[in-house]
């Protein structure tokens, strides 16, 4: 399973540049996001405007919660020193990394923005000095179309990707086509949350505050966090991935909602 690996490390070089066009408009984002043309030639541009504040923004807007959902994959994915793991969508790598911590026997990082794999790279180096253990590789791809043989992995992760991807059940699918039997599918997703005061307070601060804020940190005026909430409030409930999961023959489908049901894990199963 390692062959892929020889194409997927780093060569160093100058970080991608991040200047980008306005990917939303204001009127576009008054509708359902989900719906419009060229969904991820959109989402590839707002993510390589943002890359470069993409982790102090995470950080920050979720009052230094994200990691700790993150960690709950980790916990949750009950990785052994045997597994094979791909984490898709990965970004920056934040959720890769803790991942490798965990000691699987390989671990991949894709994402089909540069921008945001080069952060993944430099990061992945410098944890390499200061941790034992296999450092990730990182490679580009697309979730839809995932460049990898039938069962091939052991586990497959995707944290705050899915509600990106033009389709989500044709991502689900390649997971489900990737992993080995008893692999395990693990999606970490924003969820409306169900206590009704977190989530008129959350409406309230992702509508009308972190908007505003994230876009001064970045520097953005791709509109990517004015898609955020919207991205959000349009997408499939948990209650629908977990059907998503079900239909690529997925099973023991669990789901775990997270700070009043702001994020949810759903863990599926292989057969
Ligand atoms: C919100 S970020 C999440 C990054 C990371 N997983 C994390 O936990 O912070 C969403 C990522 O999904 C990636 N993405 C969206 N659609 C994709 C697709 N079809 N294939 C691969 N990556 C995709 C974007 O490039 C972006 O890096």
């Amino acid at each position: 399973m390692h062959g892929f690996y020889a194409s997927a490390s780093y060569h160093g070089g100058p970080m991608p540049s991040t200047k980008t066009d306005r990917a939303w408009t204001q009127e576009e984002l008054k509708g359902n996001p989900h719906e419009e043309a060229n969904k991820a030639d959109r989402v590839r541009r707002m993510f390589g405007a943002i890359a470069h504040r993409y982790d102090l923004n995470n950080r920050v807007h979720s009052a230094w919660q994200d990691q700790a959902w993150r960690r709950r994959v980790v916990a949750m994915a009950k990785i052994t020193p045997q597994d094979r793991v791909l984490d898709m969508a990965c970004g920056t790598g934040d959720l890769t990394l803790l991942l490798a911590k965990a000691g699987p026997e390989a671990i991949l990082g894709m994402d089909f923005t540069e921008e945001m794999l080069a952060h993944a790279r430099v990061k992945a180096k410098r944890w390499g000095q200061r941790h034992q253990g296999r450092i990730p590789d990182f490679q580009q791809g697309d979730a839809m179309a995932i460049d990898l043989p039938d069962q091939s992995m052991d586990v497959v992760t995707i944290a705050f990707g899915i509600r990106n991807v033009t389709d989500p059940s044709i991502a689900i699918a390649e997971f489900a086509r990737i992993l080995a039997p008893g692999g395990r599918v693990l999606i970490l997703e924003f969820s409306e949350p169900t206590n009704r005061l977190i989530r008129a307070c959350n409406a309230f601060y992702t509508r009308h505050v972190m908007p505003w804020t994230a876009s001064w940190l970045a520097g953005d005026r791709s509109g990517a966090y004015r898609y955020l909430p919207r991205s959000i409030s349009t997408f499939a409930e948990p209650r629908e991935l977990g059907v998503m999961m079900q239909a690529a023959g997925l099973t023991h489908i669990q789901q775990q909602r997270m700070t009043g049901g702001m994020c949810t894990i759903s863990l599926a199963t292989k057969p």
